[in-house]
Formats: C-alpha cells, sequence, structure tokens
C-alpha cells in the first residue's frame, strides 16, 4: 500500500498564547510513504541538505511511533518527502513531520487512530501542543494539554486580516528558543498574559481589529527571546509605523508575523528594509490560512 499525506505549515504562540495557540498557512510538505524493509528517505526542497535520511528522520520516526501506538510491528518505510516549508524558522517545520509520520503511518495501518488521538502521539513528541494542533487541524486552534491528553478547538479566522510572514535567513533551534526561558514567571506577567489572550479571541471575532494591538503583546517568551534576535524590536516597530496592528514571534522564531487589517505590501517592505539595516538577509511573504489542516489518502 501506497499513501499521501500533506501537512501545513504553522505558527505557534500568536504573542500572548505561548504553547496554546496556533494557525496554520496554506504552504504545505507532502509525504508519499509506503511500507519496506528498513528506512529509506529522499527529500527535495527545504532542509534538502541536512535533515537526516535515516530511521533519525522525523518523518520515520512518526511512522514508527503510530506502529507503537498500535501495538503493531515496525519493518521500515520507504518515504519520498517534498518540503515546502522552511526548516528552523518558526514556521512548524518539526511539527509538520512528527505531523506528516503520523497520518501515513496511522493510513499504512487502516486508520486506526482519530485525529484527536494522534495529537496526543505528536503533542508528546513534539514537547508542546500548539504547532502540531494547527497543523492536524487547520485554522487557528486553541490547545490544552492536560495528563497525556491534548484537547484541540478549531476557530474560524475573520477573513479580512492580512498575514506577513518575515523569514530571516537565519536558522533557530526550538530547543534553543526554549532554553533562554524562565522556569518561573511573576503573578503580574501571568496575568498581563492571560488578559491578552482572551482579548486577542476576543477581538478576532467579535472585534474590533484595533485591539489586537494590545492583544499581540507578551510577556512570556519574547522578552526573553530578544537575546537571540535582537532585531526584532526594530522590525516590530517597522511594521507597526507601516500599518500593521501588530507583530509577534512566529513560534519561537527567528520568523515575525504581522497582522494586517488593510494592505499588507508596505508592511511587508517595511520589515524587509528593518531586517536588512540590522544587516541580516530575509524575506517577506503573505501567508493564506489554511482550514484543512493534515490530509492523506491511499494511492496505491
Ligand atoms: N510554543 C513553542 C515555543 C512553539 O514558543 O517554544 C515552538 O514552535
Amino acid at each position: 500500500m501506497r499513501v499521501h499525506v500533506s501537512v501545513p505549515a504553522t505558527s505557534a504562540n500568536l504573542g500572548p498564547g505561548f504553547d496554546a495557540l496556533g494557525l496554520a498557512w496554506t504552504l504545505r510538505n507532502e509525504v508519499v510513504a509506503a511500507e519496506a524493509e528498513g528506512v529509506s528517505v529522499e527529500i527535495e526542497g527545504e532542509g534538502a541538505a541536512r535533515l537526516p535520511r535515516s530511521a533519525d528522520n522525523l518523518v520515520a520516526r512518526g511512522v514508527k511511533l503510530a506502529y507503537d501506538a498500535a501495538g503493531r510491528p515496525f519493518g521500515g518505510c520507504a518515504l519520498a518527502c517534498t518540503n515546502r516549508v522552511p526548516s528552523a524558522r518558526g514556521l512548524g517545520s518539526s511539527a509538520a513531520a512528527w505531523v506528516s509520520g503520523l497520518m501515513a503511518g496511522n493510513a499504512l495501518l487502516g486508520a486506526p487512530f482519530t485525529k484527536d488521538a494522534l495529537l496526543a502521539l505528536a503533542a508528546r513528541a513534539e514537547g508542546h501542543p500548539d504547532n502540531v494542533a494547527a497543523a492536524i487541524f487547520g485554522g487557528l486552534t486553541v490547545a490544552c494539554a492536560s495528563g497525556s491528553t491534548v484537547t484541540a478547538v478549531a476557530l474560524p479566522v475573520p477573513a479580512g486580516l492580512r498575514w506577513i510572514v518575515l523569514i530571516p535567513d537565519v536558522t533557530n533551534a526550538t530547543a534553543d528558543a526554549r532554553a533562554v526561558l524562565p522556569a518561573s514567571v511573576l503573578h503580574g506577567d501571568a496575568v498581563f498574559n492571560l488578559q491578552r489572550v482572551a482579548l486577542l479571541l476576543a477581538s478576532l471575532w467579535v472585534g474590533p481589529p484595533q485591539a489586537l494591538g494590545v492583544a499581540l503583546e507578551d510577556r512570556l517568551h519574547e522578552p526573553y527571546r530578544l537575546r537571540l534576535f535582537p532585531w526584532m524590536p526594530d522590525v516590530v516597530k517597522a511594521a507597526r509605523v507601516a500599518g500593521a496592528l501588530g507583530c509577534v514571534l512566529s513560534g519561537a522564531g527567528p520568523s515575525l508575523l504581522a497582522v494586517v487589517a488593510g494592505d499588507g505590501a508596505p508592511v511587508a517592505a517595511a520589515m524587509e528594509a528593518a531586517l536588512r539595516r540590522a544587516g541580516i538577509p530575509g524575506a517577506a511573504r503573505a501567508f493564506d490560512v489554511d482550514t484543512s489542516g493534515a490530509l492523506s489518502r491511499v494511492t496505491g
């Protein structure tokens, strides 16, 4: 049997929703998978020069994880990966890889797992549930881990907003960006984020969009990650001066996500120019929200 899987890129956090919110983009990695003796991995596109082609590959590990969870012996798989999600840029490439593998394994096994069950497996593998929830369900997702289960709800996203993602030509490991976070935070900072994440969801549905300016602020991760991305304040300022409602770190960075109510082009240009002034190459892209999430089908 051969299966085809596609999984979207994602931005986690959206400012104050650290480890809780995710948003999926219409930019997809694709994998064709079949059972085989041993593991073989072909990769084209993003990360092709540096991603492992052995059983250490995250997609292959995801396939094996599905077999292990189903209690079925894993003899290997042949994978052909077409990667479009930029690697190690805060756009959910590792979440896409785990989810691709789990979706492929599930399809090869005859689909014993629901998407909710795959979410619990993916969140444990990834270490946090926000990217994998958006990658599996699409749209704007709220994910909440409780013990070994994860509850996720996908929400509609207002059509009038434009999403501009500035992708610097530098990579960042999520583990490094989590290592700079403190073990505990001030009660006042927790309250600051609670107010904003609630306002963020409320202002997305009910409005006004201008409330997003305050709602996208964060005190739980971005202030600590500034030392990894010292250009961030200048890019955020440039985005806001050019008309963005707000601008946040995409996931653990280094990409930055601006939310715009009108024309996104001036914001994209301003963000690129600010990054260039800091001596960092990179490009801004307008992304559309994906509402399909992870897809799989049997192809032969
Ligand atoms: N919530 C995670 C973090 C997302 O910010 O570390 C990583 O993509």
